[in-house]
């Protein structure tokens, strides 16, 4: 448990300042045997993008463990423990084979299942191939992704299909991969914290997204059978816009459109975009996406279709002055220290979302522990999991007083998800994958 840091009542005081409480563990530290480390193996998690296995070995690094990935000449992908069992030479550097992989320093070579199928240099009568296997997870293929399941084989849960990967009219297209120097948590919280878009976005570095998102919206959270979303909803003139934007347990978010402005009438949106937050280890993380496109001109900007366009205010800038002056995500939480530290935090209204998401990630880990299955996403083949990030812009004319329109924005967001809970729009209207 991280002791508290003592609350400053002093002016010019921090000399007073000097505990720094650890990071809560718990919930940062991901590795192989830990709390949190055995939650998220429990999930399947998103290791690379189908195209990127071309000739050469990849090597990776997924929950603190050294992997390759490949995909052989049959086009069967593995995904084994980076080292060889035989005296340790790394994989990245094997050969890829008609079947498996081979070491490149004595050729002993691999079956995508981690079985030794051929120790080159050892006598013919060696049994020493029959008697060993080699570390490998299952893999599984969805969309441009490869997808990885790390926690204990009896456990394997189906792999689990959303509404919104189905969702007619719309493609789902692979996005962007790329990596932030700090601890995942940090970076999935980003998700249930709205009020960084009008400061962060809007306010401090010029429209990041549209003018309408520099408004400070009103707040509501809710749990969701997968997880939670946040309700910010906007006055943009006669309209409404309520914007909710999801995460799904264990790490993957749900975003509504960026480039939404509230000013027309339209229903439930879906998402643009379903990014997993992946930790490297506890102190990188890998963002890995798909974006949803829509097949109607228009509905979607056409840079989003487009890999190579990055999301506006993610990446960090070619310059230090240039991230001083335009912050986005990245300098946000990147320096929120390599691990934020919760006991050195005095969190505020507006962190209600955070609170809940560490809440039912502690709830999930803990769970784990007592050898119980976690809540989330569907276990069980065949089924469609509901999600719910949408942006929905209705026509609700002011209140007379702001406090009152305040009352108004609130209860309309919350009537709309009251809806969608009840009959999730995705799922009502999409087909089975
Ligand atoms: S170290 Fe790999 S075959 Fe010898
Ligand atoms: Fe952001």
């Amino acid at each position: 448990m991280a002791t508290r840091a003592p609350f400053l009542t002093t002016h010019f005081g921090a000399y007073y300042h000097r505990e720094v409480p650890q990071e809560d563990t718990e919930l940062t530290h991901t590795g192989p045997g830990t709390p949190c480390g055995e939650y998220l193996r429990r999930f399947w998690q998103p290791v690379c993008f189908t195209d990127e296995l071309r000739d050469l070995p990849i090597r990776v690094r997924i929950l603190g463990e050294d992997l390759v990935v490949f995909r052989d000449f049959r086009g069967a992908i593995g995904l084994l423990e980076l080292h060889c069992p035989h005296r340790g030479t790394s994989l990245e550097f094997g050969l890829i084979s008609p079947r498996g992989i081979r070491c490149c320093y004595h050729g002993w070579l691999f079956d995508v299942d981690g079985a030794i199928l051929e120790t080159p240099g050892e006598p013919a009568t060696s049994t020493l191939k029959d008697r060993l296997c080699h570390g490998a997870y299952p893999i599984h293929e969805h969309n441009g992704i490869v997808f990885a399941y790390m926690g204990p084989p009896e456990e394997q849960p189906a792999f689990p299909v959303y509404d919104s990967f189905n969702r007619p009219g719309y493609r789902l297209i692979p996005g962007r991969k790329y990596y932030y120097p700090c601890n995942w948590l940090q970076i999935l919280e980003n998700a249930m914290d709205p009020v960084h878009t009008a400061f962060l976005h809007t306010i401090v570095s010029g429209s990041q997204f549209t003018d309408e998102f520099g408004k400070v919206p009103e707040l509501d959270f809710t749990q969701t059978p997968v997880g939670m979303i946040y309700m910010a909803s906007r006055r943009v003139g006669d309209n409404i816009w309520a914007r909710m934007v999801e995460a799904v347990l264990p790490n993957l978010q749900q975003v509504a459109p960026i480039w939404e402005n509230g000013h027309h009438e339209h229903p439930f949106s879906g998402p643009m975009m379903s990014r997993w937050i992946v930790p490297v280890d506890d102190t990188n993380t890998l963002f890995i996406e798909f974006r949803h496109v829509s097949e109607t001109a228009g509905v979607t900007p056409e840079w989003w279709a487009n890999r190579d366009v990055m999301l506006p205010g993610q990446l960090a800038s070619d310059a230090y002055e240039a991230s001083q002056r335009q912050p986005g995500d990245y300098e946000a939480q990147v320096s929120q220290r390599a691990v934020a530290i919760h006991g050195l935090e005095h969190l505020g209204a507006t962190d209600r979302g955070v609170i809940m998401f560490r809440q039912q990630l502690r709830q999930g880990i803990r769970a784990v522990t007592a050898g119980k299955a976690p809540d989330g996403p569907s276990r069980v083949a065949g089924t469609i999991t509901a999600t719910y990030c949408n942006d929905t812009v209705v026509r609700v004319p002011p209140a007379p007083t702001a406090e009152d329109d305040q009352q108004l924005m609130r209860a309309t967001a919350r009537k709309l998800v009251e809806s969608y809970l009840a009959r999730p729009p995705l799922l009502v209207g999409g087909r089975p994958g």
